[in-house]
């Protein structure tokens, strides 16, 4: 592969895509098209920033004449530019449509008319909804629940749209929550590492009772990976794992680390308009083709809380 394009790649989880495939692609250019939202950072590449193989674009997936530019020639396509946090979606925010929905289009028709070969499409277990017990499958429908969900499963139905009009070389990928450094610190773990290392209390919605299931941003990457290399195109693959925690279980391990009385550093606020209980999905079509998840939380908790002492500074502009 000569060129691949990362959207969202100065994000969470498209920082380490970016960087995974930057070391494992090594003959590969990779281009960053990131409009940089209070969520990213381009300190985020910082260890390959200077690199001529990578080259940042600060521009919004809104803008179709710079993705058509960006694509052109592009083996492989890897779009992760969202807007990710569930809270955010229910001030009822133009910019999930906008960005989530029309900006994949503006993707989906820019990988078309410049013919690329492969794309990944980044979406989430979200779009399922809530499962008490068991897990879902690919082929279960979509039942999302809140406005953000709602966005994500609206931008796979233009998605679908383009592999069955078009036959566009597209491989979707639903996971479930996924961990790792550099996160901005209003999802759980790294809000939580955010709040005990600045001597706040941490705020949980309803009890906490609500289940999760964790996947390394490492295991996501590598599962990107081998869908590269051995996934269907024009298929849907569910990327997960089996470690489940309940948001208090987790928020009791970040106290541990911190040194925190848990009773004396959360404090218990009114639950969301709807909080999902459980998401689960059934990745076992992934785990055919020879990947499966390895690191859980506890494993990676201290060097995440350690990465979040080291760039505290970072968050202090949003948060003060
Ligand atoms: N975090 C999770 O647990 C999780 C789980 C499943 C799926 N996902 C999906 O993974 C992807 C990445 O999520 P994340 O957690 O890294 O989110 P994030 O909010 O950390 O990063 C999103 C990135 O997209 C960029 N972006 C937003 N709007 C843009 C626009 N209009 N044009 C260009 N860039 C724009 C942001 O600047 C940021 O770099 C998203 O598609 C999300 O839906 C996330």
């Amino acid at each position: 592969m000569k060129k691949i394009i990362i959207t969202g790649g100065c994000g969470f989880i498209g920082s380490h895509i970016v960087e995974y495939f930057f070391h494992k692609y090594k003959e590969s250019k990779i281009i960053v098209l990131d409009k940089i939202t209070y969520a990213a950072n381009v300190n985020n590449l910082i260890n390959i920033k200077k690199s001529k193989r990578l080259k940042i674009i600060k521009k919004d997936i809104l803008d179709f004449n710079i993705l058509k530019y960006v694509t052109k020639k592009a083996d492989l396509v890897i779009h992760a530019a969202a807007e990710s946090h569930v809270d955010n979606s229910f001030q009822l925010n133009d910019d999930f449509v906008l960005t989530n929905v029309l900006g994949t289009k503006n993707v989906m028709q820019a990988c078309k008319e410049n013919k690329v070969k492969k794309i990944i499409h980044v979406s989430t277990d979200e779009i399922y909804g809530e499962i008490f017990k068991g897990s879902f499958n690919e082929k279960n429908r979509f039942n999302p629940s809140n406005p953000y969900s709602s966005s994500k499963a609206a931008a796979e139905m233009i998605v679908n749209g383009y592999i069955h009009s078009y036959n566009l070389p597209v491989i979707i990928v639903r996971a479930n929550n996924i961990f790792g450094t550099r996160q901005h610190p209003e999802k759980l773990i790294s809000g939580c590492c955010w709040s005990f290392i600045k001597n706040r209390k941490f705020t949980i919605h309803g009890k906490g009772i609500q289940k999760r299931t964790f996947l390394y941003v490492g295991d996501f990457c590598k599962a990107l990976d081998v869908l590269i290399k051995k996934g269907k195109l024009y298929e849907a693959y569910n990327v997960g794992s089996t470690f489940e925690y309940k948001n208090i279980e987790i928020v009791k391990l970040i106290a541990r680390i911190n040194n925190k009385n848990l009773k004396k550093n959360i404090q218990y606020v009114k639950d969301r308009p709807f909080n999902d209980f459980r998401y689960s999905v059934n990745y076992s079509k992934l785990k055919k083709l020879g990947w499966k998840p390895k690191i859980k939380v506890e494993e990676k908790l201290l060097e995440i809380n350690e990465w979040y002492i080291n760039n505290i500074k970072r968050f202090n502009k949003r948060f003060e």
